[in-house]
């Protein structure tokens, strides 16, 4: 088993089932096309591995704007031309967030006018150069705050433009490539609470009054001290009979690192548990009408963000080290194999 599954790889055991997906690493700087251009091994693990991609950071404002006069494709051009090469989908990541945007947007003190015609030139511009080549966009990305409030402050555009601006970004992206499946994003979402019903009430209105949105992101960062979302299944239903496309966006499990170690530096314990969550995601994607797909957020423990925005903690993809899989992998794997 446990050479059959990387050599077939998890996309061909997923079939037309559902999208297996991962994050294109991009931890470097912007305009630098990472490993992706400079790592033969790691472009392999991706085509074999993997039908959907998503930019890490590639397609964020912080990269394709360096000013604000300018576009800057150069990565998000070589994901784009790889996935094609490959067969893979597309997700672009994403359109409007209130993290990593380019300092001269703030610097800049535009005024509201100014600002709205900023993003929706971006939004044509971004989305229509990708039309036909990106099938969806994270459009909105983490516009409720842990308190399941809207980021009105927090967030520039819905600061500067008010909630509202949320169904324009919405039309203009549909403007830009009619064919998109265009979603909204967020994490700690997958379980039924104040921030999921926050995303439930938003996508159920902006549907009523017929704004282009035809999905939900759950990110899935998750985290082996907080316990398994049990009713992920039962909320992503509830978006799905909203007649939504869902998905599992961002998916990664980290766990203690300073536990007495173990390979990727979990111990056994953490692996094992690791292998049974992430195996039950993917069964819960197979299950649900609509689930598309499940991307997890980068193919190597040592290349993930987990370490250096949670402290103490990692552990949390399929692979580690030499590409070396992981019980999580052969888990997915099994479930795959496994299901309907
Ligand atoms: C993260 C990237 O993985 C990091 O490399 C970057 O420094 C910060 O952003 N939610 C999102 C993603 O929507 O874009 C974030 O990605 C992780 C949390």
């Amino acid at each position: 088993m446990t050479t059959t599954s990387t050599q077939v790889g998890l996309r061909a055991l997923a079939d037309e089932r559902l999208h297996i997906g991962t994050a294109v690493t991009g931890g470097g700087q912007p305009g630098s096309a990472g490993l992706l251009a400079d790592d033969e091994r790691y472009r392999q693990v991706l085509a074999r591995e993997f039908s959907s991609l998503t930019a890490e950071n590639q397609m964020k404002w912080q990269w394709l704007r360096p000013s604000p006069e300018a576009f800057d494709f150069t990565a998000a051009d070589a994901i784009v031309d790889a996935a094609q090469a490959h067969g893979q989908q597309v997700r672009g990541h994403t359109l409007l967030w209130h993290n990593q945007n380019p300092d001269w947007l703030a610097a800049g003190h535009y005024d509201a006018q100014e600002l709205r015609t900023i993003l929706r030139t971006h939004i044509h511009t971004v989305v229509g150069r990708y039309a036909g080549r990106i099938g969806h966009w994270d459009v909105i990305n983490e516009v409720f705050d842990d308190n399941a409030q809207l980021r009105t402050e927090q967030n520039p555009w819905l600061a500067a433009l008010g909630p509202q601006i949320i169904a324009d970004v919405f039309t203009w992206a549909h403007e830009a490539d009619p064919s998109a499946l265009l979603f909204g994003n967020d994490y700690a979402v997958e379980r039924i609470g104040a921030k999921s019903d926050a995303w439930y009430g938003l996508l159920q209105d902006l549907l009523a009054r017929g704004v282009p949105v035809h999905g939900f992101g759950v990110q899935g960062h998750l985290d082996l001290a907080h316990g398994y979302p049990e009713d992920l299944e039962q909320n992503l239903r509830r978006f799905a009979d909203l007649g939504l496309h869902t998905a599992i966006t961002e998916l990664d499990i980290r766990g203690l690192v300073d536990s007495p170690a173990g390979q990727a530096g979990l111990d056994e314990a953490q692996l094992a548990t690791q292998a049974q969550w992430y195996a039950r995601l993917v069964r819960t994607a197979l299950a649900v009408p609509g689930c598309g797909s499940v991307t997890v957020w980068g193919v190597l423990d040592e290349q993930s963000w987990v370490p250096g925005w949670f402290p103490g903690t990692g552990g949390a993809l399929l692979m580690h080290g030499d590409y070396e899989p992981k019980p999580a992998y052969h888990a997915v794997a099994e479930a795959l194999r496994a299901g309907p």
